[in-house]
């Protein structure tokens, strides 16, 4: 549904008006093309404290494809190394890096500040480095422009290359929605990805969920990105389910993921395996709890959460999901904060947080998988738009670049934890929410 708020502050008149009022003024956001891949400008790296990184940092931003200057007096992308701070007088080298730079960047610019896991053992080290998560929120909140701001936890012997994959992703309009968020990376090693145009070609990917919104943007994302998609969806929604597959060359597996014989039926449809899992199929049955009967909230539950579930450990245990493998499910910020008459939704948007944090780490160690979630917030989507006007319109403004996403942006998040280079991104849920008020 169009955002007719968002066009009207693109105009003249529009944004006079508004701004008059003190009303929300969402940039434009500059999103992925093929014309446009990069971010439009230079890249700014800093360092606070004494850094043990810096090469290794130096050599995953030249890889972004991007100039790093620094002099740049616009950059578009800042990275603050932060790694060294280790103490609460340290912060003054946060606040002296960003500070003289921090206006001079681009609209839609990215801030990424580099940390270091908190230490359990040294509460000094611990305090500084879990200062920066609330600095780069707050920072989210308050640059504007369409710009963001993110924390990248690096570990001690984090092997070579491991933040790349990730630093690409940040560093591009592909993560334009993405904002506030803390990612901690594995000391994993990455997977090498010969063509970074095509980093899954080879690569055979299930979508469940696929015949139309956010299911159907991660199989066209995906199969931009150069893997073989199997798109899944209810036998109802064949047509629809068909036409997306025909348009991205990709395979059709009308199949209810609730089904006892799914994962067989997964397994058969991919005889050399799976390298990409996306649990996306969702389903909402809105009620307060004192309303709710049980078979409202157990389809909810059976679909969001226990299919999940179950085709999981089937297809790990079965071997159908290859080495090197990824699991990308879906949870939603309802899961994290909580929302009025989704009882049912939150719990099993919550249980997907559960499972991709407790499998994750075992499911590296034991079969060379990674476990990942995206919690959407407030998205553009039939779903959404069949709520309410002013909840809906609250929805859309609630966050710090006062708009909804678009399904695009949580494929492409998806598309990240699906990289071949991203071994070492694991465990993490990625809220794709604009930095929404709700739960943060
Ligand atoms: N749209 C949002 O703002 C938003 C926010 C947070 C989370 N999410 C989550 O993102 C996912 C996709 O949401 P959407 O907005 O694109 O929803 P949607 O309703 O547009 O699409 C969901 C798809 O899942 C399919 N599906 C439902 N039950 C299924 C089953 N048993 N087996 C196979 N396929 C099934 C549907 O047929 C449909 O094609 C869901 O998990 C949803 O909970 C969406």
């Amino acid at each position: 549904m169009a955002d007719r708020y968002l066009h009207l502050t693109g105009t003249a008149p529009g944004r006079f008006l508004t701004r008059r009022l003190g009303l929300p003024q969402p940039a434009p956001l500059r999103r992925w093309t093929l014309e446009t891949p990069r971010l439009d400008g230079p890249l700014l790296h800093l360092t606070a404290g004494d850094s043990a990184i810096t090469d290794e940092l130096a050599k995953a931003l030249a890889a972004t494809g991007l100039t790093v200057d620094a002099q740049a007096a616009r950059p578009a992308g800042i990275v603050l190394d932060a790694t060294g701070v280790t103490s609460a007088r340290g912060l003054t080298e946060v606040h002296a890096a960003l500070h003289p730079v921090v206006r001079s960047q681009a609209p839609g610019g990215r801030i990424v500040v580099i940390g270091t896991p908190p230490s359990s053992e040294d509460h000094h080290q611990a305090a500084a480095q879990q200062a920066l998560e609330g600095f780069v929120r707050s920072l989210g909140k308050e640059i504007g422009r369409g710009s963001t701001a993110q924390l990248v936890r690096i570990p001690a012997g984090a092997a070579p290359g491991a933040a790349e994959s990730t630093l690409r992703f940040l560093l591009s309009p592909r993560s334009a929605y993405v904002s506030g968020q803390v990612i901690e990376l594995t000391t994993a090693a990455p997977d090498p990805v010969a063509d970074q145009d095509a980093p899954l070609a080879g690569r055979t990917a299930l979508v469940t969920g696929a015949a139309r919104g956010i299911g159907a943007s991660v199989a066209s994302v995906l199969a931009r990105d150069g893997a073989h998609v199997i798109a899944l969806d209810v036998p109802q929604a064949q047509d629809d389910l068909v036409r997306t597959a025909d348009r991205l060359g990709a395979t059709a597996l009308p199949l209810d993921i609730t089904a006892p014989d799914a994962a067989a039926r997964i397994a058969a449809a991919a005889p050399d395996g799976l390298d990409v899992l996306v649990h996306n199929a969702g389903i909402t049955r809105d009620r307060r709890l004192a309303n709710m009967p049980a078979d409202r909230w157990a389809q909810v539950i059976d679909v969001n959460l226990d299919s999940v579930l179950r085709t999981t450990d089937e297809l790990l245990t079965s071997g159908t999901l290859n080495r090197g493998g990824r699991v990308v499910a879906t949870a939603s910020i309802a899961g994290i904060a909580g929302n009025n008459g989704q009882t049912n939704y939150a719990a099993s948007k919550a249980g997907v947080i559960g499972l991709v944090r407790s499998l994750g780490p075992r499911a590296a160690a034991e079969h060379g998988v990674t476990v990942n979630a995206v919690a959407p917030g407030f998205i553009e989507t039939k779903m959404t738009a069949a709520v309410p006007l002013f909840i809906r319109e609250a929805g859309r403004r609630m966050n710090s670049l006062s708009q909804g996403g678009l399904p695009v942006d949580v494929a492409e998040a998806v598309a990240w934890f699906a990289q071949p280079g991203s071994a070492a991104v694991n465990g993490q849920v990625l809220r794709v929410c604009g930095q929404s008020l709700l739960g943060a």
